[in-house]
Parts: C-alpha cells; structure tokens; sequence
C-alpha cells in the first residue's frame, strides 16, 4: 500500500484526506511512477470545492502536476523505462506517492532541471506558454497586463513575456508581491489591494492601454481589465481565483472597442502529444538557460494539503508551492 490524498466529499481543506491506497498495476500504454514532489495548483482548490466537478466522481485524488520516476510500464510503452526522471500536467491523481498514469503524458525531464522544479513547472509554465504563444503570440512591440504577477502562473509568465520583447504590467496584492513581480520580468507592477489598477494602466501608457489582458483573478477584476485594453484587444479570462465571472456581458465588448475576449484552458492546447512536446522543450529550455528561473518558495509534507490550500486560498504564497510525499 502507498498513501494517496483522498477527496470523499466536496469542502474546505478538511476535506483533504490522507489514506492508504493501492495505486495499482500499469495497464496497456500506462506507466507507474514513484513521485517526488507534487506541484499545487489553483485548480486543485476548484476540484476541492467541487467547483470542477472531478471526471471519475467521489472519492478521488486532486492535484494536476507532478514529479518523480518511472517505476513500472505497460505493454506498449517502448520509450520509457524503470528509473527515467518524468514529470507531467494533467489527469487528475497527482496528491499520491505513486500513481498509475496514461504514459503519454509524460515527458523526460533534463538534467540541471530538479524535481521539485519539474513539479511545480509544469502545469504553470505550459500555461504561460500557450498564453503567450498561441492564445496570443506575444511580439515586440505589444504591451500587456498579467493579473497575480507574483503568482506561480505569474512569476513565468512574467518572464517570459519580457524575454520575448513586450512592455509587460502587472498587478499584485501586497508590497512584497510588487517587488518579487518586478524582480521577475515585469516593468510595472501595480498594488491592486491599493489603486486603480485600470486608472494606472491608463496612466503608465499614456492612454495608449494594452493589446492584451490575462486575467486569472475573475470577480474582482472583470469588468475592470476591459477598461485596460485598446480597441481590438484581446481579454483572456483564464482562471477564478477570487470567484467566477457571472453573467458575463457580451455587450461590452463592443462598448469598448469591438475587443475580442477567450476563456482557455490549458488541456485543450495541449491535448496533441506534439503540442505538449514543443510545450515542454520550449519551457525546459527557458528554465535550462536561465531565462526563467523557477522560484520554488513554498514546501508542505503531502499529508499537509489541506495546509497548503488554506495558505494559497489566503494569498499567502508566491511563485511555486510543491507538497513533497
Ligand atoms: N485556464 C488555464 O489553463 C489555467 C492554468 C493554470 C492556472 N490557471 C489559473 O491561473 C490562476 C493562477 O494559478 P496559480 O496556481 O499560479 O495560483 P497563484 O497565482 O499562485 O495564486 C492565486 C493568486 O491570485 C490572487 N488573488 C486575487 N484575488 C484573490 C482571492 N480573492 N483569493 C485568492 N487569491 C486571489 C492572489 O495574488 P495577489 O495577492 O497578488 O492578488 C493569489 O496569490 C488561477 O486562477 C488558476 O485557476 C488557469
């Protein structure tokens, strides 16, 4: 037996169990793995509350992102073997010390890459990347504004945008998170908890606004993050973190300025095995040249998931968090 985090009823973090479990045999084109680090993911707070319903039902096994190496493959996997050092984004079942996974969704990690940066990377990093360059290929000249600069997806995405040229804004909720995001790509970073961000963003460009906004945080920030983008922008709602866009007025973007507006997420670019390929060697090579560097801040033991969701739901973290079994 190995021990897994187990949901058995929708909730708060009580609800995050950690039992014994038998993560059981790999089947045709699967793979065992024995994890080392585990990344914490916003959407793993999602699944919790029972916002995302779990595909598989109750109970099951949160997290999205992880770590570790192979320890068994199924028939058919002829390109991985006992020992390799492999990380993933995605399915579901991540909170364990092992689990049985669809091989295919597993990509070798390079050395000079450790685990726990491989774990805290993946779901974050290849989110920046198809923010950045597909959902919006990110080119010199653009400017853009990125909600929760400080946070996992933040601090990235942060970077990257700045090596690939744009002015790139950002926004965070403490004094501390301004300075972490400015030291990590962005030009500007404005204290959200404190002013106006659309009213800054307007001032910082001299009212030229942005070709893009990313915005993860939802509730709080729409419908302000339209007022920050010129006519044709593009808003990018990708995530909730302070409660769900509700009734959603399509209208709007016509009032202000025939803007565009898409709700992604990261699964669908990366369904394709070649596109989770470029995903992965784009971010590995960014991280390898020091282009990105990877701040893992936060470390909880797996039994103290429940913790670590209190802390993020808090905005108490930045950067990366990964729970180590
Ligand atoms: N669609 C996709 O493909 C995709 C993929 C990955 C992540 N996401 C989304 O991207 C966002 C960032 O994910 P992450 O894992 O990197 O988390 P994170 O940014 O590290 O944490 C969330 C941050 O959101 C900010 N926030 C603003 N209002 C908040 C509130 N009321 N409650 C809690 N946090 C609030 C906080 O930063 P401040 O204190 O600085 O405001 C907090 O640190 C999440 O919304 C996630 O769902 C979407």
């Amino acid at each position: 037996m190995t021990k897994a985090i187990l949901v058995s009823r929708t909730g708060g973090p009580e609800v995050l169990e950690l039992k014994d479990v038998d993560p059981g045999k790999p089947a045709k084109d699967e793979a065992l793995i024995a994890q080392t680090a585990i990344g914490l993911n916003f959407i793993d707070v999602y699944f919790r509350t029972g916002l995302y319903p779990s595909p598989a039902g109750l109970p099951f096994t949160p997290g999205n992102e992880g770590a570790g190496r192979v320890l068994e493959v199924g028939e058919g996997v002829d390109w991985l073997k006992p020992g390799d050092r492999v990380a993933y984004a995605g399915p579901l079942g991540a909170y364990a010390e092992q689990r049985v996974m669809p091989a295919d969704r597993l990509v070798k990690v390079p050395d000079g890459i450790s685990d726990e940066q491989a774990a805290g990377m993946m779901l974050k990093g290849m989110t920046a990347w198809y923010l950045l360059r597909r959902t919006h290929p990110v080119k010199p000249g653009d400017t853009i504004l990125f909600h929760a600069a400080a946070g996992g997806v933040g601090l990235i995405a942060g970077q990257w945008a700045k090596h690939l040229g744009a002015t790139v804004i950002g926004t965070a909720g403490s004094a501390d998170k301004v300075e972490l995001a400015l030291a990590h790509g962005y030009d500007h970073v404005i204290n959200y908890r404190e002013q106006d961000f659309a009213a800054e963003v307007k001032k910082l460009t001299a009212g030229a606004l942005c070709d893009v906004v990313y915005d993860s945080v939802g509730k709080d920030t729409y419908p302000g993050s339209l007022d920050c983008l010129r006519p044709f922008g593009l808003f990018v709602s990708f995530g909730q973190s302070s409660g769900p866009i509700e009734n959603f007025n399509l209208g709007l973007l016509a009032q202000k300025g025939s803007l565009f507006a898409t709700r992604p997420t990261l699964f669908t670019y990366i369904a394709k095995r070649e596109d989770l390929e470029t995903a992965a060697s784009e971010l590995f090579g960014l991280v390898a040249s020091g282009v990105i560097d990877i701040q893992v801040n936060q470390k909880y033991a797996l039994a103290e998931a429940g913790r670590a969701h209190s802390d993020l739901e808090a905005r108490k973290t930045t950067g990366t968090t990964v729970l180590l079994p």
